[in-house]
């Protein structure tokens, strides 16, 4: 089977582009997906491009901890080691919406379910190979400073920044803990994408900033780039712990980048994970 990819959301956006750029890269792809019709459709799509027939489809619903857990346990029954996860699926949503875990939902689906897929994951990541952890970040953790006694309250964009903001701390507070078992860890930050989470849930106003944003927009082939890059390239396979923009590392300042915040969310998240498990 060769080396192994797990790429979450993958059906559309810059999911479906990581997976189809490791399907060209002759990875055998796994396509952590909620839509499984679509996800269908995308993968003979990318079978087709890349001439690869290993690109196969499993339902995860990040929102839901029994889904990720059959998701691991499913994956782990045909395959029996992974080399790159790339923790791509995330979402807004308009409304407060508490899972059936009890966690806001896209507190749930952009960050607390990823952490725990990556630690269902983490010791199936063989030891001594290029192993590597991507995360999508964004540059709107500048806006999603958190309490953790307040993660269930936040909704709407500032939940959205708080998700993006607990995802790039945990990245850079499991880089040294993950670096012990050979594994990589990096967050990616692509820029301002022209992708469907921009047109999902959205309020009335919504459209004029669309139209001052429209010029920022980049393509989703252009916005995949950094989590490609960081995926396949030599120049960072040993590389962890760092921000990614324009397949470069950019710096956290000291004001985003605080340890004690860091240590409570890995806590919260560890507590969350020996709950459920
Ligand atoms: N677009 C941007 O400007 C931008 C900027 C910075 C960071 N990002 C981040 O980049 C990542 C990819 O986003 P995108 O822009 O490519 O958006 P997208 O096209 O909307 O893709 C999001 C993916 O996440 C999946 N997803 C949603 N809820 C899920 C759940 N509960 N369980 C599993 N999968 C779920 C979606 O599946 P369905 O659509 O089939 O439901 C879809 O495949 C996200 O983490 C996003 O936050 C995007």
């Amino acid at each position: 089977m060769g080396r192994i990819a797990i790429v979450t959301g993958s059906d559309r956006g810059m999911g479906k582009e990581t997976a189809l750029a490791l399907a060209h890269h002759r990875y055998t792809v796994i396509m952590a997906c909620i839509d499984i019709p679509n996800a269908n459709i995308t993968c003979d799509e990318i079978k087709r491009l890349s001439d690869n027939q290993n690109v196969f489809v499993k339902k995860i619903d990040l929102s839901s901890i029994a889904s990720i857990k059959e998701f691991a346990r499913a994956f782990l029954q045909d395959f029996d080691q992974v080399n790159i996860l790339i923790n791509n699926a995330g979402i807004v949503t308009m409304n407060h919406e508490i899972t059936e875990d009890g966690f806001e939902k896209t507190m749930a689906v952009n960050t607390i379910g990823p952490y725990l897929l990556t630690k269902l994951l983490a010791p199936h990541f063989p030891a001594g190979e290029d192993n590597r952890i991507i995360n999508m970040s964004s540059w709107i953790y500048k806006f999603g400073k958190f309490s953790i006694d307040k993660m269930n309250r936040y909704h709407y964009v500032k939940a959205y920044a708080v998700s993006k903001y607990a995802q790039l701390l945990i990245t850079l507070e499991l880089a040294d803990e993950l670096k012990k078992k050979g594994i990589t860890i990096n967050a990616a930050n692509p820029g301002t994408v022209r992708t469907t989470i921009m047109y999902t849930n959205i309020k009335f106003y919504d459209f004029i900033i669309d139209m001052l944003m429209a010029p920022l927009y980049i393509s989703i082939e252009e916005g995949a780039k950094t989590g490609i890059y960081l995926a396949t390239s030599d120049e960072v396979k040993n590389k962890t712990g760092n921000l990614y923009r324009k397949c470069k590392p950019i710096a956290v300042s000291k004001k985003f980048n605080n340890k004690t915040i860091r240590t409570k969310l890995l806590q919260y998240y560890e507590t969350i994970f020996e709950k459920f498990n």
